[in-house]
């Protein structure tokens, strides 16, 4: 299975192929030209929205991931970042593009401090997790009440800084898989969901107990080597294809913004 792992910046977006996940890096602590760019592609709602986040970096956080996703979503579709039918989200539901039809472009962000993941696909519902600031005892308390027995049996297992290790590897791959189904992860069956201990750099495929759909899933390492992560995917394993997202004098202009 294909994969680069490099994060590079990307200067252009690349072409996204029917099979393949890609998932961005962004760095949302961007200087203040820069966030006034991408606010100015967000809409009155999602502006509404980061007005009413009252911690100012949390709000300034928001639009940046925003006009991050807006100015990615525009070049996947080839429109103007501001012009992407988007939500401005903030309820449960997940957040998808608004088309009469069903849409092709499949996405999912995640943040968690300054760092956020953003993956893309096509026609297949795709899932991101990242964390930076769990503890192993939080990742394990998680991680233990989304598990399986079996799951659970292997955890124990292993000894101190393993367990830590992996109770956050097994955390973050269930919460990615419950937004991939787009459930949440209270609704979401996931200690039903049998993904065993893995390893990195391997995916683990599972079937849906009530819909009968396969999902796959698999660790990833963002740039900052302090943040876990993990993808999931509708289906089989796909290849996938890593890169960091770049401000400034690089891709931006061509985009649109
Ligand atoms: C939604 C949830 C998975 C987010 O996890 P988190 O660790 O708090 O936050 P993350 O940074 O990983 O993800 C947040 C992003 O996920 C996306 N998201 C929101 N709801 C989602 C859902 N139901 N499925 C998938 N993605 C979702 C949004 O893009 C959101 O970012 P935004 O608010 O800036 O647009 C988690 O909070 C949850 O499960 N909450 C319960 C909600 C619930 O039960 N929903 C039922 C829906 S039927």
């Amino acid at each position: 299975m294909a994969t680069t792992h490099d994060w590079r910046p990307c200067a252009t977006p690349p072409a996204l192929p029917e099979a393949t996940v890609h998932v961005w890096f962004a760095d949302l602590d961007v200087d203040a030209t820069t966030l006034a760019r991408l606010a100015g592609v967000t809409s009155e709602a999602e502006r509404a929205r980061a007005e009413r986040l009252r911690v100012g970096s949390a709000s300034r956080r928001f639009l940046a991931a925003r006009g991050i996703l807006r100015t990615l979503l525009g070049a996947y579709l080839g429109c103007p970042p501001a012009a992407v039918p988007l939500p401005a989200g903030g309820g449960n539901e997940k957040p998808r593009l608004l088309t009469p039809e069903e849409p092709e472009l499949r996405f999912n962000v995640s943040h968690s401090g300054d760092a956020a993941l953003l993956a893309f696909a096509r026609r297949r519902e795709v899932g991101i997790d990242i964390e930076c600031h769990a503890t192993g005892r939080t990742a394990e308390r998680l991680a233990r009440r989304f598990l399986t027995d079996a799951e659970r049996r292997l955890l124990e297992s292993l000894d101190e800084p393993a367990r830590s290790r992996a109770a956050l590897a097994m955390w973050t791959r269930k919460e990615a898989m419950a937004k991939a189904r787009g459930t949440g992860v209270y609704r979401s069956g996931l200690p039903e969901l049998e993904l065993g201990l893995g390893s990195d750099g391997e995916w683990l495929t599972t079937v849906d107990p009530a819909p009968g759909k396969e999902w796959s899933v698999r660790s990833i390492r963002p740039p900052d080597g302090a943040c876990a992560a993990a993808v999931a995917i509708e289906g089989g394993p796909a290849p996938l294809e890593c890169v960091r997202w770049t401000s400034g004098n690089g891709p931006m202009p061509a985009w649109g913004i």
